[in-house]
């Protein structure tokens, strides 16, 4: 008999179990001591609730709307790389699976299918992750093709000037299976990873992306596409007033899932200054650790405007293809509504600062005494 799958988290249990350890040990680690992969989780478990009771909750409203696109959750895929590595469909079967869902895919530049064959799946909003690569004539052919292949929104990684250290990646000698290529740079002859002494992703990345990458860039690429820019990767009050400055449409307070600098703080610790510091101008996602409807509840009490899902997609796709992101979209859908209806919210605007009660809070009011 299956077993029935009641949380997100179990699927990264079989995926462990059916995929190669190369593939798994890519998808699953964090960079050097992973302490942040931890503290990404453990943050989420040092906010607690302050429910409200006697709300009448038999109805119970969670659509959003994200830069002007009306979606049925707050609850978006975050971009991960080489998903053929975990399911032969990959990319495919998720952006199926997020349009089933009427939310929104971001398809990550290192996809294992191009921009046009995810187009293909037919209708759904998707967002294109891009990496600034240093020859900018790669860049401009792939943001135009992302353009033209629908995408509505260019998520920006700007946290990965050199790629972090990973220990089960250069053990491995982690590189992408000759099978598969990193589909939008076929035509550009720079698909392929070279198998190295060490992860062949780092130096990819090393050999590819552009270190140089500064808010200069920021500007550039706004006069190379009409798209709206996301900034993936900003975690500090500093850092939202420039982005805010250079005219970002949004931004994902986002430490990479824990896989470049490590002791960075938990993303949903970032968050609230974040967002202060945002002062509404521009809408705040947050990414990093989310398993539970309970967390995303917390972010969106601290003022996400949504959050993206990144880990549990690529290991329910590695479990059970597109049915698994579908159960796994489905399964945080169930809970952040329980969620909801427990706190006594009955709409994603109803879900206030206060029902939350977090480590600050108690230092502050301890500070009081
Ligand atoms: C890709 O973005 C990675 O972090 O491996």
């Amino acid at each position: 008999m299956r077993m029935e799958i009641t949380n997100v988290s179990e699927y990264e249990k079989i995926a462990k179990q059916k995929l190669p350890k190369m593939i798994y040990d890519y998808f699953a680690s964090g960079a050097e001591d992973q302490w942040t992969l931890r503290e990404n989780r453990s943050a989420f478990s040092r906010i607690l609730f302050r429910p409200r009771i006697l709300v009448d909750v038999s109805n119970i409203d969670m659509t959003t709307t994200i830069l002007g696109f009306k979606i049925s959750m707050p609850i978006m895929i975050a971009p991960t790389a080489m998903q053929k590595m975990a399911h032969p469909e990959g990319e495919l079967a998720t952006a199926r699976a997020a349009s089933a869902a009427n939310t929104i895919m971001t398809l990550s530049s290192w996809s294992t299918s191009s921009v046009e064959e995810v187009n293909s799946t037919g209708p759904g909003v998707r967002f294109f992750q891009l990496y600034v690569y240093k020859d900018r004539n790669v860049v401009r052919q792939l943001v135009g093709r992302a353009e033209k292949a629908g995408f509505k929104a260019i998520v920006l990684t700007v946290d990965t000037p050199r790629l972090g250290r990973r220990e089960a990646d250069i053990k491995n000698r982690f590189t992408l299976p000759p099978s598969l290529t990193l589909k939008n740079f076929v035509e550009l002859n720079i698909e392929k990873m070279d198998m190295t002494n060490d992860s062949g992703l780092a130096s990819y990345v090393g050999s590819q992306v552009d270190r140089s990458l500064s808010w200069k860039d920021v500007k550039w690429l706004q006069t190379i596409t009409s798209l709206p820019i996301i900034l993936k990767g900003v975690m500090t009050a500093e850092d939202i007033r420039l982005a805010v400055q250079a005219g970002v449409a949004g931004i994902v307070v986002s430490n990479h899932g824990a896989r470049q600098l490590d002791y960075v703080p938990a993303t949903i610790t970032c968050l609230e200054e974040v967002v202060k510091a945002a002062q509404g101008k521009v809408p705040v996602f947050l990414d990093g650790g989310i398993r539970r409807g309970t967390d995303i509840f917390k972010a969106l009490a601290l003022g996400a405007s949504g959050v993206f899902i990144g880990r549990p997609v690529v290991f329910a796709l590695a479990a059970d293809g597109e049915a698994g992101v579908r159960k796994v979209l489905q399964m945080l859908s169930d809970e952040l509504e329980l969620t909801m209806a427990l706190s006594g919210c009955t709409s994603i605007e109803q879900i206030t600062r206060n029902h939350v009660v977090t480590e600050s809070d108690s230092n502050r009011n301890l500070s009081k005494m």
